[in-house]
């Protein structure tokens, strides 16, 4: 009676660290810890708040209009011109914008817009990297994509290696998601890489999808997007679709609120796709995520407030082998030779929950699972929790 794609979606994360740690009580004279979310606990700047309670009663008692507002695509388009220095006239905010419900629902969206069950019956093929965001691998499975892993180990600079897909494989492929900067070993892209990438897309013509959603949280120089890649071929978005978010810029997951841009014919699609299915932002919300996107200052502090925390990371934690600060993210991806081992004995001893890097990878053909010695740690909460957090797990390290 049930779709039986949903079988293969069993094994989310979460759950399977819920089912790893429930037989196991923690040290009951710690708090608990978890580290184990990607959750960004700063607080959104107070504007959000007033504009969202200052809207009358009417602002609540219509369906919002599903593809959002002009000044809410006016002012995403605004803000790719002068994080990414594009080109003006590169992106046509009416026609080349769609909003999205956080690049979650985006990203999920993407795989129906690309995959096309074939008629020689031959399966598509959707790629990803390995390590992967859980919902590029729900999407591609429900689409009826067959989910294929590139894996993004420390041997390949934590990205794929795009010269290294097979040609055969390629020929079936329909969409491929990149995640830049990558969720969890913070690895960016570079330019020859994005664009290398885009042409691949052209080539084989399938839709490549760059999840860019932690573009602002960086240690180094600004990460460089896909759009700047684009912009260096002549500026088309042909085969591309990007997708951003407030929830790690702004520290706003809560409001839901992110955008996917590409090419105006892609962007038509997924209009009609979203006039089917998706979650429109409420109007107030949508106000707010104007305000936010047309402003740079509150970004900084958010900003900041990771980078002290990567720093005492590698205070507390850098001397350990196989210890890296990443170039941008939330996250520490963590060598610590059996990730489940340590996640139960974190738990036990310290109070403190991390997600073990095995269940964020599958295992390659030869059955090797290069996720199996990490751990991931998610540095989402104020530096002095971080602090207490970071302090207790080197203890039983
Ligand atoms: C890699 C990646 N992509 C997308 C998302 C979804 O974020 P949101 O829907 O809040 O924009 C997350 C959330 O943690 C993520 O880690």
């Amino acid at each position: 009676m049930l779709n039986k794609r949903l079988e293969l979606l069993s094994d989310y994360a979460f759950a399977k660290l819920n089912t790893l740690l429930e037989p196991i009580q923690p040290q009951a004279n710690l708090p608990p810890l978890v580290l184990s979310v990607g959750d960004p606990m700063h607080n959104p700047p107070a504007f959000v708040h007033e504009i969202i309670g200052n809207r009358p009663p009417e602002s609540w008692n219509r369906y919002p209009p599903v593809n959002g507002s002009p000044e809410f695509r006016a002012a995403c388009a605004g803000w790719l011109r002068r994080r990414y220095r594009l080109p003006q006239g590169m992106i046509d905010a009416e026609r080349q914008i769609a909003p999205c419900a956080g690049t979650r629902e985006g990203l999920f969206h993407a795989a129906f817009l690309a995959v096309t069950p074939s008629e020689s019956g031959e399966r598509p093929v959707a790629l990803m990297p390995n390590p992967f965001y859980q919902v590029y691998y729900g999407a591609s499975v429900m689409a009826g994509a067959e989910p294929r892993f590139l894996p993004a180990d420390q041997s390949t600079g934590f990205l794929p290696d795009l010269g290294a897909i097979d040609p055969v494989l390629l020929k079936r492929t329909q969409i491929m998601f990149l995640c830049t900067p990558g969720n969890p070993q913070g690895a960016c892209a570079g330019l020859d890489y994005l664009r290398g990438a885009i042409h691949l897309a052209r080539k084989h013509d399938f839709l490549l999808v760059v999840d860019e959603c932690y573009a602002e949280i960086y240690n180094g120089a600004p990460p460089t997007g896909i759009l700047e890649a684009a912009a260096s071929l002549g500026g088309s978005l042909d085969n591309i679709l990007a997708l951003h978010s407030l929830s790690k810029r702004s520290s706003a997951a809560g409001l839901r609120s992110g955008f996917a841009v590409g090419s105006p014919a892609t962007i038509a699609r997924m209009f009609q796709l979203r006039s089917y299915s998706c979650a429109a932002t409420p109007v107030p919300i949508s106000e707010a995520a104007v305000a936010l996107w047309n402003d740079d200052a509150h970004v900084e502090p958010i900003r900041r407030s990771y980078q002290e925390k990567f720093a005492l990371a590698e205070r507390v934690l850098g001397k350990r082998r196989g210890y890296y600060t990443p170039e941008a993210g939330l996250f520490l991806w963590l060598d610590v030779g059996d990730g489940e081992a340590v996640t139960k004995k974190l738990w036990a001893e310290q109070a403190i929950k991390v997600l073990p890097g095995a269940y964020l990878t599958r295992p390659d053909a030869e059955g090797r699972n290069s996720g199996v010695p990490y751990v991931r740690i998610a540095l989402v909460h104020d530096l002095e929790t971080t602090e207490a957090a970071l302090t207790r797990m080197a203890r039983a390290l």
